[in-house]
């Protein structure tokens, strides 16, 4: 095996995979000269793009509904207010977690309620029990870089406790749990994709739900309260309009990622393959422990972790892969929710906009680094390997033998 220096080519998953497929269905779009999805030339057929993603997308996701948006994002705060999450009720998110999983809450006006992760680096099922409230109304999982969460535990002990799951998917489209598409097992899922996502359009999301009454209010939500004759012929409206955003999708953000969705599963199964070959390589390795998975099988595999003892470790573990040409420099800087500026202020846009604004002392406890001990040990400790649609098996080996080596000269 060789671990002498070389360099791995840049971690892309959807964007390195874009070619004639999605110049194509880009070039339709523009020659039709319909870029808005709910109408065009002709008002009686309006374009095929956004519409068709939506169905390919429910069927493949295995859900009955799905909506596309402008962004993650956007799917966020649209499935959460279609929830009911607004002023007065708290969310429990984990408190290792993109921003938007945050701001989403608070901008619905809900309190967002942080919780520690497990090995995983996702949720910790435990801390349902810990966190929920009379106020409570939805967790939100975020099955992060690629893999899970354990939805066999956070599923009943929310549903036990009457709230709501929603499943974040932005990191792991495509990837399942026993066998089920992440995004299928709670209440409503969301999808984005944004340029580093494993399928991309540059940006754009999507919302995943089985329930017609959810479907119907992220519809109005994402459309200024609306609810377009189009919608219509998937599920007749029944709720009342009321005031939404504009989070829709334009046909040509829409073109391209129904070419990557036609991709999503080429790409997962390169990374998943690539992934097996590398862990089969560390196993042999004394002492190395590979971050624990809810369901090893279901990850998209786009990113391998592992532990060190201690962060001085980790950080030698990265600086010395790097060296040897393996992009693995830290990349989650922001992901800790109580080190962001607007939790340390505590601010919204408009003061009483902020569900901290009661709270007293600022910050308040369940908001500072030291109430969450296990998610810090965890994630100074961690070392993330990336891999990408444009990566080989000497790659992979490549990879591997790197890890033996600075295993092996710090052992
Ligand atoms: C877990 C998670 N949720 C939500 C988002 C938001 O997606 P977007 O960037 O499309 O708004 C992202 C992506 O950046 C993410 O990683």
């Amino acid at each position: 095996m060789n671990a002498s220096p070389r360099p791995c080519p840049p971690p892309g998953l959807g964007s390195a995979a874009i070619g004639p497929e999605e110049e194509a269905l880009v070039l339709d779009a523009l020659r039709r000269g319909e870029l808005f999805r709910y109408y065009g030339n002709d008002p009686a057929h309006p374009p095929p793009f956004a519409a068709r993603l939506e169905a390919e997308a429910a069927t493949l996701f295995g859900v009955r509904y799905a909506l596309a948006v402008s962004s993650g994002t956007a799917a966020l705060e649209t499935i959460l207010a279609a929830s009911g999450v607004g002023p007065g009720s708290e969310v429990i998110v984990p408190a290792w977690s993109w921003i938007s999983c945050f701001t989403a809450i608070v901008r619905c006006g809900a309190r967002p309620v942080l919780a520690e992760v497990d090995g995983s680096l996702c949720l910790d099922p435990a801390e349902i029990d810990r966190l929920t409230t009379p106020r409570t109304r939805a967790v939100l999982v975020v099955h992060y870089q690629g893999a899970s969460a354990d939805l066999d535990a956070i599923i009943p002990a929310a549903r036990a406790r009457g709230l709501l799951v929603i499943e974040d998917c932005a990191e792991a489209p495509g990837a399942t749990y026993r066998g089920r598409r992440l995004g299928s097992l709670g209440d409503a899922g969301i999808y984005s994709f944004q340029h580093n996502k494993p399928m991309t359009a540059g940006e754009g999301g999507l919302v995943v739900t089985n329930s017609a009454y959810l479907y119907e209010r992220a519809v109005r939500l994402h459309d200024l309260g609306q609810f377009r004759p189009y919608h219509a012929t998937i599920t007749p409206p029944v709720e009342a309009a009321f005031c939404g955003a504009q989070y829709r999708m334009s046909e040509l953000t829409a073109a391209v990622a129904l070419a990557q969705l036609r991709k999503l599963d080429a790409i997962r199964d390169h990374c998943r393959a690539l992934k097996a070959r590398i862990v089969a390589q560390l196993a042999k390795l004394p002492g190395i422990q590979l971050r624990p998975l809810a369901d090893p099988e279901g990850d998209f595999g786009f990113e391998l972790y592992f532990y060190a003892r201690n962060a001085d470790t980790a950080g030698t573990f990265r600086a010395r892969l790097q060296q040897r040409g393996v992009a693995c420099q830290q990349r989650t800087g922001t992901y800790p929710q109580y080190r962001r500026d607007y939790v340390i202020s505590g601010r919204a846009a408009h003061r009483e906009l902020s569900p901290f604004r009661n709270l007293g002392p600022w910050p308040a406890p369940g908001y500072r680094a030291e109430d969450f001990p296990k998610t810090e040990d965890l994630t100074s400790r961690f070392v993330a390997l990336p891999l990408g649609w444009k990566y080989t098996t000497d790659d992979a080996d490549h990879i591997a033998a790197s890890v033996a080596a600075v295993h092996r000269d710090l052992a």
